[in-house]
């Protein structure tokens, strides 16, 4: 287990689920979905990272907003705490039970219920897949605004509940376009599933509800805004020096491609290490060896112009010094393996053993500093390595090392919040708190703050069933 979250404690107000409980549930929604198989629930009590693991003994997958309704009401009712569950691809202890909190996974809720043509807006379950949404939206000409390394399990759910970035919020913005229906604590339904465009009638609740990380309810259907899809796409790979050089070549980028940039997204060579030594098929595509690596991607709609923009810029960025070596995809299967190495250097990590994870928001002059001071603090102890959504100015700063020890996380915390807080970042960009950090909210947000969500969060779930000990601090709920 990691250290912080074996330091709390069960709050003993909540009930203990018993036979009586599990027959109720089996009346709202079927024995078939209410599920208590070993097997199953060791899987759902297990985090992607198998770093968070809670003792569940009960997992319900309701089949529609009616029926989370009814099991919500009913946890409320006998004060059972719960765990609202997506694809489980959460990267901060979030999505799995502390203790026994009963796990309400939305995954049979998958379908697409409406998809309008003209404004692109999609509505759908939020069990949905984001892959799957992705693959029927382009039959439709359409692409979702967000794409990320998770989407083949991820669910829209999830990542409206967790505000998910990704790759290419560059371009799209974040989920806050997003609107959707949610289920709170008591079983109340507050459907905010309009379709449209502009609305300004009194306080926009949804945004509570994106980013809260299933601490206010659970959402059950999202209403998303969808992009056309392209006829142009364009990805290059490119090699750096050193992180200054980074720097310029963002701010060059946005200047130059503006208006046809869709990702840009970085990663050190210790990162390119990782992903070279621990997954098949994966070669550097540039032959020389770096000490940072960029992936530019350009979107847009005029195939001629928008290659020989791309072309350019890479030329310039070489007369210039900025880059050292520079390549661009001349298929999508090429493509596909340039982003393949960004987008599993999570997966090579989790592969390498222990990783700690951080994800900052900071000022992008500041971001490769900290992965500096860190490894310079950590010497020999551990592998430090930073990538991420650098036109975001989103570091993650992970670390590697054989196993998930007191004195390695003692090194780290609080010296990686503090040294956020001091630079005004954010300790959580784009992961959320989860259980890994809720106690650490203060280094991002003022207890005046922190404060009127503990107030939002005791209106919307008096009895603080939905997923307890995430997001805020424990000491604000001792009751
Ligand atoms: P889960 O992990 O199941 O849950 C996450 C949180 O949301 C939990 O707190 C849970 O209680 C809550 N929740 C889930 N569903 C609901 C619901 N229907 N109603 C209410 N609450 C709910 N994140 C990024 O932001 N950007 C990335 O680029 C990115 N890349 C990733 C790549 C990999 C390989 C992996 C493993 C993860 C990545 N993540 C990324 C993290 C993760 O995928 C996202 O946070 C994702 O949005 C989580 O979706 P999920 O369905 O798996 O949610
Ligand atoms: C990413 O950008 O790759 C994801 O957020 C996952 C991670 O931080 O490892
Ligand atoms: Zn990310």
């Amino acid at each position: 287990g990691s250290s912080s979250a074996s330091q709390i404690e069960r709050k003993p107000l909540f009930s203990s689920l018993d036979s009586k409980d599990v027959s109720s549930f089996k009346e709202i929604l079927g024995d078939k979905n209410v599920v208590e198989d070993e097997e199953r629930l060791e899987t759902a009590n297990t985090d992607w990272m198998k770093k968070y693991k809670g003792s569940s003994k009960l997992m319900l997958l309701p089949k529609n907003t009616e029926e989370v309704s009814q099991i919500l009401q009913y946890c409320d009712s006998r004060r059972l705490a719960v765990v609202p569950q997506g694809g489980n691809t959460g990267l901060v202890g979030g999505s799995v039970p502390v203790f026994d909190e009963v796990i309400i996974n939305v995954g049979l809720m998958n379908k697409v219920l409406a998809f309008d043509e003209v404004s692109g807006v999609l509505v759908c379950e939020a069990g949905c897949i984001l892959e799957n949404l992705a693959t029927f939206l382009d039959t439709k000409g359409f692409i979702m605004p967000l794409d990320l390394g998770a989407k083949g399990s991820c669910h829209i759910g999830g990542n409206v509940s967790t505000n998910a970035g990704g790759l290419r919020l560059i371009r799209y913005g974040s989920l806050h376009g997003t609107v959707l229906e949610a289920v709170t604590a008591n079983g109340n339904v507050l459907d905010m599933l309009g379709t449209l465009r502009k609305d300004n009638t009194g306080y926009d609740l949804k945004h509570l509800f994106i980013g809260s990380e299933g601490s206010l309810g659970i959402v059950t259907k999202v209403s998303i805004l969808t992009q056309p899809k392209l006829s142009s796409v364009n990805l290059a790979f490119i090699a750096c020096k050193d992180y200054l050089s980074c720097q310029k070549i963002l701010v060059e980028a946005k200047k130059n491609l503006g208006e046809i940039l869709s990702a840009f997204e970085f990663l050190d060579n210790n990162s390119m290490d990782l992903v070279l030594n621990h997954l098949d098929g994966v070669r550097n595509p540039v032959s020389s060896t770096e000490n940072f690596y960029i992936l530019i991607e350009t979107t847009g709609s005029d195939e001629t112009n928008d290659r020989e923009k791309l072309e350019a810029f890479l030329l310039k960025s070489l007369e210039k010094g900025l880059v050292s070596d520079g390549v661009i995809a001349q298929d999508i299967n090429q493509a596909s393996s340039f982003w393949r190495i960004r987008e599993g250097i999570t997966e090579a990590l989790q592969k390498a053993g222990a990783v700690y994870k951080y994800d900052l928001s900071l000022p992008v002059e500041e971001i490769y500093n900290i992965v500096n001071d860190l490894r310079r603090r950590l010497g020999e102890l551990a592998n430090v390595m930073g990538y991420g959504h650098l036109g975001d100015g989103n570091l993650h700063l992970n670390i590697s090392a054989a196993d998930y020890n007191d004195k390695l996380i003692g090194l780290i915390e609080p010296y990686v919040y503090e040294w956020t807080s001091k630079h005004r970042g954010s300790i959580s960009a784009e992961h959320g708190l989860g259980v890994m950090k809720a106690n650490e909210i203060f280094y991002s947000k003022s207890p005046e703050t922190v404060a009127i969500m503990a107030s939002i969060k005791k209106l919307l779930d008096p009895k603080g069933i939905l997923n307890p000990y995430k997001v805020l601090p424990h000491s604000l709920f001792s009751h």
